[in-house]
Formats: C-alpha cells, structure tokens, sequence
C-alpha cells in the first residue's frame, strides 16, 4: 500500500472509532460525572490512565533512546554485545509492575466494596426497576407510585435501585451517574445512584437484547426535593379528568383500545402489559425516544413498530382523527 493511502486509511478508521465509541455525546460522558458513584468510578478510571500513561512515558523514553544509543553505525559489522540472564533486569520489571498493580488493586477493591454496600438511613429513595423488550418502569414501592421511561429523583439523596428484568438481559447505564449494571432473568441485582444538581441525564439499555436495543433510552430527572416532593403529589393525585371534546372522545377510545395494557393512576385502566402512562403530559419523552409533542404522540401510536422496531405495542385500528383524540386526552394526563 502507498504511504498515502496507509494514512488516509489510518485517519478513517481513527474516525469511525470515535463515532463509534459515542465521543459525539456530550450528554452521555464518563468523564463528566454528576454524582458520587460516577466521581468514585472516574477516580479509578483516572488512576489507571495515570499509571498507563508513566508507563507509556518511560517504556517509549528507554525506546528512543536505545534505538538513538545502538543504532548501526558505519564500520560497525559485527552485532552488538548480547545480554542474557541479567537477575538485577529481571528483578526490576518483576517488582515495579507489582508495586503498580497494588497500587491499582487497593483503591479499586475499597471502592468496589464502598460502591456495593446498600446505602441506608432515612435519606434513601428505593426504586425498582423493571426491563421489558424495549421500555423501563420504575416502581417508588415506599411512595405508591409507578412510572415508565423517566426516573425522577431528587437531588442530594441515594436513592437503591433494584434491578430486575421480565424477559431477556437488559444493562442499566446513566453514563453521568454510574457505570452499568446487568438486568438478569431470575435474578435481582442492586445499584446505587446520586445526582448532585438537578438535571435530565440520559440513560441507554447496555445489554444487546433485540431489534430496537438500540433506542431503549431512559432518562433520570434529578430535581430539587421540593420539585421532586411535587412530582410525587401530582402522581399520586393525578388530574385524569378530561377536558375538551377531543380528550373526552380520547378517553372512550382508550378504554376500547389501550387499557388492557396501560394503567393510569386515579383511574379504571389498570393494564398491567405496558408502560403506565400517570402523568404523561409531565413527561419529556414518548416512548422514551421522541420528544413528547402532539404530532410524535400520534406517530407513536400509529405505528410503533416504524419507531421501536420488535415493540410488543401493536397498531391499534384507529383512524386519523381517532388517534388524535387518544393524544389529546394522553398529552392532558397531568
Ligand atoms: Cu434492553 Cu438492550
């Protein structure tokens, strides 16, 4: 291959890497930790690029100067002196990497076993966090009240979360909050997370577990515990009285067509199948996915599967207007 092409070959793959590592997300880094689980893990990420990095320094630094020290030089035709079986060498690259895995091994052990223990007292929220093929729910078991797709918190308070799948592996990640944690079939796995400041941090599925793996999104709504106490009053007394015809027709046509899967709070729909959508106007999202205006609301219902393909929300024999009316009366769900 020309020395050209190698670089211009080089330089594409060194971009595709990047796109596809998620360099472009800003919103998802590692490296901008929101919380003290994040900021622990990113100590341990820091120490080990550290260590890598003197290493780097010091293995290239002998490099050059041993290539620069012994290169080949005019008149010279013999090869240079050979060394063999050097016990002070070999006890030298024996003991140093030692003493630096050490020094990784101990904060990384005391911070995994910190980062494991339960949190508890009387600032805990427990959430449990259920998977399903390609939504999440979150249930506040102390508060009465369940959600889908939006994680809200309030800030400065660990909250547990329990971990739990109804079908196949799913992975928990808030890149800006923690690292992930695996959803297993038959299993409950625990984590915990805490948002310093308020704000919205985007969550991914981090298990491959399907067609629509890829936009099983979530997001954590950290807010201030007074909005956060807000939140948990409008959800346990949810407004679900319709208002305007459209709202009105909506709700017949949900209970024709939807409720058998979705419950809303303060009501008779109590469908246990899909995402409970108490408070769906509050939300920032639909579908976890769309941004949560009118026209993405029809969208979604007309036809879930152009938008999460595999979704197990069928096309529901609606027409035009008919699905209006059902956004209408959904997108009034405060
Ligand atoms: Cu759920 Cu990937």
């Amino acid at each position: 291959m020309r020395p050209k092409h190698r670089i211009g070959l080089l330089l594409t793959t060194a971009v595709l890497l990047l796109g596809l590592t998620g360099c472009q997300r800003a919103d998802m880094s590692v490296l901008d930790p929101a919380g003290p689980v994040a900021k622990m893990q990113l100590s341990i990420i820091m120490l080990s690029v550290y260590i890598m990095s003197g290493i780097f320094v010091v293995a290239m630094g002998i490099l050059l100067y041993v290539l620069i020290r012994y290169r080949s030089r005019r008149g010279q035709n013999q090869p240079p002196k050979q060394v063999e079986g050097n016990n002070v060498l070999e006890a030298i690259w024996t003991i140093i990497p030692v003493i630096l895995l050490a020094i990784l091994a101990v904060p990384t052990v005391t911070t995994a076993f910190a980062l494991d223990a339960k949190p508890t007292g009387s600032n805990v929220l427990n959430v449990k966090v259920k998977a399903s093929q390609f939504w999440w729910q979150f249930e506040y078991p102390d508060l009465g009240i369940v959600t889908a797709q939006e994680l809200h918190i309030p800030t400065g308070t660990k909250v547990n979360l329990q971990l739990e799948t109804t079908d196949v592996m799913h992975s928990f990640w808030v890149p800006r909050l923690a690292g992930k944690t695996d959803l297993i079939p038959g299993r409950t796995n625990t984590m915990w997370i805490q948002a310093d400041q308020p704000g919205e941090f985007q969550g991914k599925c981090a298990e491959y577990c399907g067609p629509s793996h890829g936009v099983m999104d979530f997001l954590v709504v950290a807010e201030d515990p007074r909005q956060f106490q807000a939140w948990t009053d409008r959800m346990k007394h949810p407004q679900v009285q319709p208002a305007g015809d459209a709202a009105v027709e909506g709700e017949k046509l949900f209970a024709q067509n939807c409720a058998s899967c979705h419950s809303v709070a303060g009501t008779n729909f109590k469908g246990a199948l899909g995402p409970n959508l108490t408070g769906f106007a509050d939300r920032i999202k639909v579908a976890g996915v769309l941004e949560n205006t009118d026209e993405n609301v029809r969208r979604w219902i007309s036809d879930p599967a152009a938008v999460k393909p595999g979704t197990k929300m069928p096309k529901v024999p609606l027409n035009e207007q008919q699905i209006s009316a059902v956004a209408a009366f959904l997108r009034d769900l405060k």
